[in-house]
């Protein structure tokens, strides 16, 4: 995760889209019709492959729409996101921002956290939709960030342990 380099990526987008334009096929630029996963997947081709080996795929990210979440610019949030986490999430997950959801299938209480805590897996991590689940992909379908036995039970127990 280094930050410094982020813009290489950015650099080398702009190249392949001037070269683009340029536009001379004996060129060795990468062609014009390139989509934007295989694009990323140039640099990041062991995330990628890692996300394909996944039982499932987050729909956005199996398009290759990866610039709805990250920013081609610059931005204040980490990984280049276009706003913080939650706020991208909700844009399209507009029913789960209440927490409502996490423990629809228990009975305890009527609504789980999703911001505002300190995520107990990663210390120093902002509680949210991603403390659970993968923006990019899982092994469950509903893409939990982690696996753990049991279930989603057992989910709920690797941050409440006993
Ligand atoms: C020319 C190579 C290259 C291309 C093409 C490229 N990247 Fe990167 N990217 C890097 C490098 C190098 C890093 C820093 C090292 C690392 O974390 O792997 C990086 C880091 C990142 C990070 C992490 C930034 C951080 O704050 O830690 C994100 C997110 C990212 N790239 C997204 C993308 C997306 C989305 C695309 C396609 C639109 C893309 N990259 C295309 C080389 C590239
Ligand atoms: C739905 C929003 C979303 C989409 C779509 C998305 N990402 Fe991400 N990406 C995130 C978030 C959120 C993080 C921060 C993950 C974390 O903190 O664990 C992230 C992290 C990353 C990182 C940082 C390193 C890592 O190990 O996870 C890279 C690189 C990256 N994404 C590349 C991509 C590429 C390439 C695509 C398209 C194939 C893509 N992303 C699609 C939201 C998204
Ligand atoms: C551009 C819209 C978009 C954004 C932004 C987005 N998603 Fe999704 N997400 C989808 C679509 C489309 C599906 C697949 C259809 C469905 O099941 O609703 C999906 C599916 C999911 C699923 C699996 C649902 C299931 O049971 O199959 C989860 C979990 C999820 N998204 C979490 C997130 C999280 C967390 C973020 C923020 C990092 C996020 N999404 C951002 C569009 C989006
Ligand atoms: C504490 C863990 C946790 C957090 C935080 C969390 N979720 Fe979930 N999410 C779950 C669980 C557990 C399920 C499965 C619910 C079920 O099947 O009863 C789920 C299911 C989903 C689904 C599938 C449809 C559904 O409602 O069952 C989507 C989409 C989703 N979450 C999006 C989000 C978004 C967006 C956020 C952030 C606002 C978020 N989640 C925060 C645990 C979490
Ligand atoms: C990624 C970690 C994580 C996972 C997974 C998780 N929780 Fe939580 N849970 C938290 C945090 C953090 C809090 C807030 C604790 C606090 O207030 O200090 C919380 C609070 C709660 C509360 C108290 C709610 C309140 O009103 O304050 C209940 C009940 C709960 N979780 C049940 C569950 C269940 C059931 C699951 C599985 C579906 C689950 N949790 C999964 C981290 C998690």
């Amino acid at each position: 995760m280094n930050r410094k380099l982020f813009p290489l990526c950015i650099v080398v987008i702009t190249v392949f889209f001037l070269a683009s334009l340029g536009n001379s096929s004996e060129s060795d630029a990468v062609k014009v019709d390139e989509s934007e996963y295989k694009l990323c997947s140039n640099c990041h081709e062991d995330l990628i492959k890692a996300w394909e080996a996944k039982q499932y795929q987050h729909a956005p990210t199996a398009a290759g729409d990866c610039t709805i979440c990250h920013s081609p610019h610059a931005s204040n949030e980490k990984f280049f996101l276009h706003k913080k986490t939650n706020e991208l999430c909700i844009g399209c997950h507009k029913e789960q921002s209440s927490g409502k959801h996490v423990i629809a299938s228990y009975v305890f209480g009527s609504s789980h956290p999703v911001d505002g805590k300190i995520n107990p897996l990663k210390t120093g991590d902002n509680f949210s939709c991603i403390s659970c689940h993968s923006p990019h992909a899982g092994n469950t379908k509903e893409l939990f960030a982690f696996d753990a036995p049991g279930g989603t039970m057992g989910i709920c127990q690797t941050c409440h342990k006993k």
